[in-house]
């Protein structure tokens, strides 16, 4: 993954490079690096570890220059260290990259046998080697950056800087996102437009295979072929501010605290005028064309998927077949007729739910993408994308973007159960008024802030956590697990409560904490029988249940929580915000990197 900047400005280049890094480091934090031509010399300056460590680095050891290039890292080939830190530098060269070069090797070899010498583990340096051999044959740099982009197989987006070349940035993309930034007298490049925020609002994506030629006052945009092309030039709504922290300590609190509000505005997006019916942006969808459904993703939105299963089937009585995308795309699934494929990402630039995308496209009959980024690849290489509206999500755990998948996802389900004849116009109306009080829920279950913060205190002390739910509570379950470990670092399990006695029951004792998330709906009573089973074995059972719930289940349990009731289909929405201020608090007790934890990035821009 890693991120990617650059700059052709009329100021001095390192404070906007950091900036722009500040708001990229979301796609990793490894070390950081900017290079800048100054006076047609360039130079560059890298640090180990977070963006702050490269602030304090320049602070002593400046780099002017009013063009320049940046990179924060997602380690993948190489230890994090300054040697593998980007910019990597070949004589005149210096290039920044985010992706694989998968032919690295090869490339590497022949440029050894030249007798070109390597210093760093990375795939980049090869193609800043590259670039360099061809200069050292006599190309000019835009052509030796051509003849090197063109050479490289696997994923990349790159930006490549020029010793004695003040004015000019050749940028690429395959696989991997790239932004251009129009300024006025100014050119901008980044990974992602929220990078390019406080600069412009004007931005063209490139398009996959193209490249462009960069000065302060042209942008020339080539497709894979050669041919230079035209590129939509659009204007993003990118509020600058929506980044901040607004007064809370982290940004996962901060997007905890939004979730009713976002959600609010997903429902008021899809719901009608009247909110009796569902609106789905054009070219809409035609469930009866449908006999099934794959629904594909990584992570937590593969969590959201395997919640909307339960959803598709119940609701639409229509199958649905699940799988996480680095799994799907290499098992080749046999695609039947009339399938539909929904792809859930957050980013909407996962590289394997992109790859599985790709692998549908032309089996399925059509393709949903359900995305928080509506310019995003997944959203443009889709029949049809279904915006979650959850606003920039920064901390690296996904926690609004769930909700807003869950929400989008439930009223797809009550769209095609409607379609498919399996729900009246008037039960619709009437789920929907349910789905209507959420926003309202999610506000009171916010209020449990403090009693979740309590019980987190003890959670934090512990080596193992266990989740349990059952039915749409399952999922929840391994949601909350996954949100646990993340951020806490503490190894934590998420399991199907009926399965437990199947195996994961041996390893209860008293001091592994068991998190059993049960509204009282018509699984409680299997799902308390469950969580007797654990107690029966000197477990200690944190129940997290409505007011009914509790009544009839709290003896003998460690610890209560007692949630808003909700209706029973949409439960998960609710729970989620438990699920979500456990793991907060959790690590925050443990004083862990909440919202850059260690060895993760938000958006996985490689396999
Ligand atoms: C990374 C993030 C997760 C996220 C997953 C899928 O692993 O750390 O929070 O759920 O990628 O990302 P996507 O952008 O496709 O939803």
């Amino acid at each position: 993954m890693c991120g990617i900047v650059g700059v052709l400005g009329n100021h001095e280049a390192a404070p906007i490079l950091v900036e722009a890094l500040k708001r990229l480091e979301y796609r990793g934090y490894d070390s950081a690096g900017i290079a800048t031509v100054s006076n047609g010399t360039l130079d560059r300056r890298r640090a180990v570890g977070k963006l702050v460590n490269l602030s304090d680095l320049l602070v002593h050891n400046p780099l002017a220059g009013k063009s320049g290039i940046g990179h924060t890292r997602w380690a993948t080939h190489g230890a994090p260290s300054v040697t593998n830190a980007h910019p990597h530098k070949a004589g005149p060269v210096a290039v920044v990259h985010n992706g694989i070069i998968e032919n690295f090797r090869e490339l590497r070899s022949a440029l050894a046998e030249k007798g070109y010498h390597f210093s760093t583990e990375t795939d980049t340096e090869t193609v800043a080697l590259l670039c360099q051999s061809f200069i050292d044959a006599g190309d000019a740099p835009q052509d030796a950056a051509f003849k090197t982009i063109d050479a490289l197989d696997g994923a990349f987006a790159l930006c490549f800087l020029f010793d004695g070349e003040n004015d000019l940035l050749v940028a690429a993309r395959k696989g991997s996102p790239l932004a251009i930034g129009h300024g006025k007298g100014e050119v901008f490049v980044g990974s992602d437009a929220i990078a390019l925020a406080p600069m412009t609002d004007q931005v063209t994506y490139l398009d996959e295979g193209d490249r462009a030629v960069l000065t302060r006052t042209s942008v020339e945009i080539f497709d894979y072929s050669g041919a230079q092309v035209q590129r939509e030039r659009r204007t993003i709504a990118m509020d600058s501010a929506r980044i901040e922290k607004a007064g809370h300590k982290h940004f996962m609190a901060k997007e905890i605290a939004e979730q009713p509000t976002v959600i609010a505005e997903a429902l008021n997006y899809y719901l009608s005028a009247d909110e009796k019916s569902i609106t789905l942006p054009d070219p809409g969808l035609d469930f009866a064309e449908f006999d099934r459904i794959i629904m594909v993703a990584c992570g937590t939105a593969y969590y959201a998927c395997y919640t909307a299963k339960y959803w598709f089937e119940q609701l639409a009585r229509i199958p649905v077949e699940i799988d996480v995308a680095s799994e799907f795309r290499y098992r080749e699934p046999p695609v039947a007729e009339k399938t539909l494929a929904i792809f859930v990402s957050q980013s909407g630039e996962t590289a394997d739910t992109l790859a599985a995308l790709r692998y549908m496209a032309g089996k399925a009959s059509r393709i949903v993408s359900v995305v928080n980024v509506a310019e995003s690849s997944i959203a443009r290489e889709s029949d049809i994308a279904l915006p979650i509206l959850a606003g920039v999500e920064v901390g690296v755990a996904s926690t609004k973007a769930f909700s807003c998948q869950l929400t989008v996802l439930a009223l797809l389900a009550l769209e095609a159960a409607v379609q498919r004849g399996k729900m009246s116009a008037e039960d619709l109306a009437e789920q929907l008024g349910k789905l209507r009080t959420l926003p309202g829920l999610l506000t009171r279950a916010l209020d449990l802030d403090e009693v979740l913060n309590a019980v987190s205190n003890d959670l934090s002390e512990s080596r193992d956590v266990l989740f349990l739910g059952r039915g749409m509570m399952y999922p929840l379950a391994l949601e909350g697990a996954l949100k646990l470990k993340e951020i806490s670092y503490i190894h934590a399990e998420g399991y199907a409560s009926g399965e437990l006695k199947h195996g994961p029951i041996a390893l209860i004792d008293s001091h592994t904490p068991v998190i059993v998330f049960a509204p009282h709906d018509a699984l409680f009573d299997k799902t308390v029988s469950n969580m007797q089973e654990v107690m029966a074995r000197g477990g200690k059972v944190l129940l997290v249940s409505d007011k009914k719930g509790l009544e009839v289940a709290s003896d003998g349990v460690w610890q209560t929580v007692q949630m808003p009731d909700v209706p029973d289909l949409f439960a998960p929405i609710l729970y989620a915000i438990p699920a979500q201020l456990i793991a907060y608090h959790t690590a925050v007790a443990k004083g862990t990197d909440v919202d850059q934890p260690r060895n993760l990035a938000k958006s996985v821009t490689v396999e």
